[in-house]
């Protein structure tokens, strides 16, 4: 299986290096899940990847939903339910992989569709509103 399975591409980026720099500090997140998932060492390395994830989660989210705020941004609300869900199925994973089961692989598929989708299509809904409160 390949080292990287995840790759930054240029229509990731939004503009807003605060928030680009965020989301490539993910990608290296997933690819350290491939690289340990490679090397089958999973068990010794997902919980602090887990831990990282949630702390990740929590900055990353509040960058987001603070210029949201300052913005009045509209779909405010919507975009916030979408980080909630993200937040419930990081849980659902830790509580799978504390009772046992194997999650790695299905906890990568998770991230890069989620991240792919998520900046591809809500993320780019705010730049414009956003983009102008940042200095
Ligand atoms: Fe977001």
């Amino acid at each position: 299986m390949q080292e990287v399975y995840m790759k930054w591409e240029p229509g990731f980026n939004l503009g807003i290096p605060e928030i680009d720099n965020q989301h490539k500090r993910i990608i290296d997140l997933i690819n350290d899940l491939n690289k340990a998932f490679v090397e089958n060492d999973t068990n010794q390395r997902i919980g602090k990847i887990l831990d990282e994830l949630s702390e990740y989660a929590d900055y990353h989210f509040k960058t987001e939903e603070k210029y949201f705020e300052v913005s009045n941004f509209p779909l405010m609300n919507e975009h916030i339910a979408q980080h909630e869900y993200f937040i419930s199925k990081v849980e659902d994973f830790r509580k799978k992989f504390e009772s046992g089961q194997p999650i790695t692989f299905r906890l990568m598929k998770f991230l890069r569709g989620w991240l792919t989708n998520h900046i591809l299509d809500a993320d780019r809904e705010y730049v414009v509103i956003i983009k102008p409160r940042i200095h």
